[in-house]
């Protein structure tokens, strides 16, 4: 992890005007491993240009799909993926590096799942460390096969198999990497595999499988698809990221006078808990549908800053619907009045890093008082918060907290020093041009 330090000025003023954010993540990922699944080619519009995504567009090639997304001048990426369709991947020759991205890791595991080559897949110091075991244990259940046997971490290898075994799967955390993981090799099982989760997290899986011909059922908490199916290309247009939205609309929400409408993002509701949450907040933010891309409602955010907030609770099972938007939300709260508090939050824990003991710690240098209480993690906000000087935040090379902190300079009037800015490439590179076309 670098060491190198980025200061942050003050942006000294409302934000204004409009923005767009680039494409969404979740999707983006989605969009180049379904392609690559696919027999065909599929045309993608609006992807993501980021570490992450380029991780997965990587691993694709390596397995023999061929990617042709090229740079727009609007900095997203758009072309064609031919997929490996009915013959499969090809061994690749050396192991699959997946950088920092945990959703191209878990997600490859159930793109390989039914065929029968020995891939291993490795990551980043981050992504090393982070748990697996949730993937492998129902894959293996289907008769895919990984080595060593048994480890919990990356790097490891995978060897598939043609003769699938379709899963019904009761999934112990609400995680949409590991219900996409499944449904993915439950693509080319034989029969039915479903699973069922303890809260609803994001869909996007369910909404774009049957966009490349694959019989899905989606239902709140459940979702199952009907193997074997062959997956046909597709077209795709990736809306905004309601991720990277949200640092711009709790940046307008800490700025008196700011007013500001992102166009062009998703509003899924399985996506937009922060706005939920900001609202209950007492922030002035609404949103607009407008359309749809393939399956995703879309619309405009608008916020206006400077509404007195209070402190508020965010139930459990509210908590995929916002999952990695709570540092940002963990900021604003630290303004609010009253006492915030996010009910179990333990996933957060096994994020780019351990997110939960990294808001505290950054909370703490701002003299705000955060603490865990058993899976919850608790914010007592102060409405008139000084920022001191001279402060400097560790990103722990993770840009969702590379940018939150990012946001205590840009809103005060002091500026703010962060170790590895340079992260949050993963999801949004040009983050701070956007913040400064605002202000
Ligand atoms: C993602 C799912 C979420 C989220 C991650 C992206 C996805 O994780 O935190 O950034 O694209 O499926 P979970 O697997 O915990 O839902």
């Amino acid at each position: 992890m670098s060491e190198e330090v980025t200061i942050i000025e003050p942006l000294a003023g409302p934000l204004c005007g409009t923005a767009t954010v680039p494409g969404d993540k979740s999707i983006s990922h989605r969009a180049v491993l379904f392609s690559a699944m696919a027999e065909g080619t599929s045309q993608l519009q609006g992807v993501l240009d980021s570490q992450d995504v380029r991780s997965s567009m990587g691993a694709v090639e390596a397995l023999g799909a061929q990617v042709d997304l090229v740079e727009q001048p609007d900095g997203s990426l758009a072309g064609s993926v031919t997929g490996w369709g009915a013959a499969g991947p090809r061994q690749p020759e050396e192991p699959i590096d997946c950088g920092n991205s945990g959703t191209t890791a878990r997600l490859l595991m159930g793109v390989l799942a039914p065929w029968p080559i020995t891939v291993e897949l490795t990551g980043d110091e981050s992504l090393t460390k982070r748990p697996m075991r949730r993937i492998t244990a129902p894959l293996m259940k289907m008769g895919v096969t990984f080595k060593p046997d048994g480890r919990e971490h990356l790097p490891l290898q995978e060897t598939g198999t043609d003769h699938l075994r379709a899963l019904t799967y009761t999934m112990p955390m609400a995680s949409a990497q590991l219900k996409t993981a499944i449904l993915l090799a439950g693509v080319y099982a034989n029969g039915t595999t479903s699973i069922t989760e303890p809260a609803p997290s994001r869909n996007h899986t369910e909404l774009m499988l049957p966009e490349y011909g694959v019989t899905t059922m989606a239902a709140t908490g459940s979702a199952s698809v009907k193997g074997p199916a062959v997956m046909k290309a597709s077209d795709v247009v990736v809306p905004g990221d309601p991720s990277s939205a949200a640092f711009l609309a709790s940046a307008a929400v800490l700025c008196p006078h700011s007013d500001i409408t992102i166009e062009n993002v998703s509003l899924n509701p399985a996506r937009i808990g922060f706005v939920r949450t900001l609202e209950r907040m007492g922030a002035d933010i609404v949103e607009h549908r407008l359309t749809s891309e393939g399956k995703e409602p879309c619309g405009t955010i608008q916020v206006r800053g400077g509404a007195r907030l209070r402190g508020c609770e965010v139930p459990s099972q509210h908590i995929a619907s916002l999952v990695d938007e709570i540092p940002v939300l963990s900021l604003v709260a630290a303004h609010a009045q009253g006492i915030t508090v996010f009910k179990d939050v333990s996933e957060l824990k096994v994020k780019e890093t351990d997110r939960v003991a990294a808001i505290i710690e950054g909370l703490s240098l701002l003299g705000v008082d955060a603490w865990e209480e058993g899976d919850d993690l608790c914010i007592e906000g102060q409405p008139q918060l000084e920022v001191p000087e001279g402060l400097v935040f560790d990103s722990h090379g993770d840009h969702r907290l590379a940018m939150t902190w990012a946001l205590v300079g840009l809103t005060g009037s002091i500026p703010v020093a962060i170790k590895d800015f340079a992260c949050v490439a993963v999801s949004y590179p040009h983050f701070l041009e956007a913040m400064k076309a605002l202000a």
